[in-house]
């Protein structure tokens, strides 16, 4: 998403990367010694690719049966390789294909969530824990990142509201905040200031009460493989995909609006709420449309991602365009 273009280029903006983040990113793999296989890996052929996707241990798609919401787009399902081979985690690496080579030995057990700020039940959960009195369901969403590029995804996870009655926010809480977990160690693209690590993002209270958004721990049928965020990542299907907050440690009630990594990043381009609009333009792109991952179309981008009916009053009297 840094990327510096000039405007008369015949390939998308979002398509092209910035000497400094092209060095940068040369930088961070000969540090994490993965040049040679990131170079090696150039051109390979797709059977490849889709096999970087497969995750630790050599996971692949589980059976999906019946959905809870989304059937109609079952026909539109972005192929699991796509899903889990061309990824934004900045953690592991700026390109698409790196998350999935680098995040493969990326450990997920054991995991704890601490749930604190301005609730009645502040708690430090395992995962099991954590999971444990929610139950799970598949729902095909769909998926658009701010590049202007789109997917169909059937994620697997509970509605972000039953977590957030469980813990009882008191009265103050308006907004709540989701934390990566920082461990350079682990995550070699925390060892480089691309960002302002650890990820943070935000939610208005009653965003995350709306009964679309999710807490995910499984697409396809199955765990999330490391690099869609395993094992806790949180999906908004009304805003673009940077909101998802990817391995979340942390979930913390708070009265002020949230500081968001990309935010930090470039405030005049990621702003708070980053509701999908094909109205407001990203200064260095159209968000008209977007081009379908794993699909030779483009097709013209939905207001609030095809959710408004859903949505839109969460905003009423609202100045979109200025609450980018
Ligand atoms: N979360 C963390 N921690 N780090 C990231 O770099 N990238 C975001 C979001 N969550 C990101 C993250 C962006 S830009 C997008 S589009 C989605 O994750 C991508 O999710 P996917 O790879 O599962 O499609």
């Amino acid at each position: 998403m840094l990327i510096r273009v000039t405007p008369r280029h015949a390939i998308p903006s979002s398509e092209v990367t910035d000497e400094s983040v092209y060095r940068n990113r040369r930088e961070f793999l000969r540090q994490a010694g993965l040049l040679g296989a990131a170079v090696a890996g150039v051109g390979l052929p797709r059977l490849a690719r889709a096999m970087d996707g497969a995750g630790p241990q050599g996971q692949g798609p589980g059976k999906l049966g019946a959905v809870a919401m989304g059937e109609d787009l079952r026909k539109d399902l972005t192929d699991w390789g796509d899903v889990t081979s061309y990824n934004n985690f900045y953690e592991f690496g700026t390109a698409k294909d790196d998350p999935a080579p680098n995040a493969r030995a990326f450990r997920v057990k054991p995991w704890t969530v601490k749930v604190d700020g301005l609730v009645k039940k502040p708690a430090d959960y395992q995962l099991e824990e954590f999971m444990k009195p929610h139950r799970l369901e598949d729902r095909i969403y769909r998926h658009r990142c701010v590049e202007a590029w789109s997917m169909v995804i059937p994620w697997r996870g509970f509605p972000m509201a039953d977590l957030v009655r469980r813990v009882e926010p008191l009265p103050s809480a308006k907004y709540v905040e989701f934390t990566t977990l920082m461990d350079p160690k682990q995550m070699p693209g925390q060892r480089f200031p691309v960002l302002d690590w650890p990820y943070t993002e935000g939610l208005r209270l009653d965003e995350a009460m709306h009964p679309l958004a999710l807490f995910v721990t499984g697409v396809y049928g199955t765990d999330l493989p490391n690099q869609n965020g395993a094992p806790l990542r949180h999906v908004v299907p009304w805003k673009y995909g940077f909101k998802g907050c990817k391995s979340i440690v942390r979930i913390r009630f708070t009265d002020r609006e949230p500081a968001t990594a990309w935010n930090k990043a470039a405030a005049h381009e990621y702003g708070f709420y980053a509701n999908v609009n094909p109205g407001v333009d990203h200064p260095r792109w159209s968000q008209k449309r977007e081009r379908i991952i794993g699909g030779i179309r483009s097709k013209a981008t939905l207001m609030f991602n095809g959710y408004g009916d859903q949505v839109a009053s969460l905003y009423a009297g609202m100045d979109l365009a200025k609450f980018y």
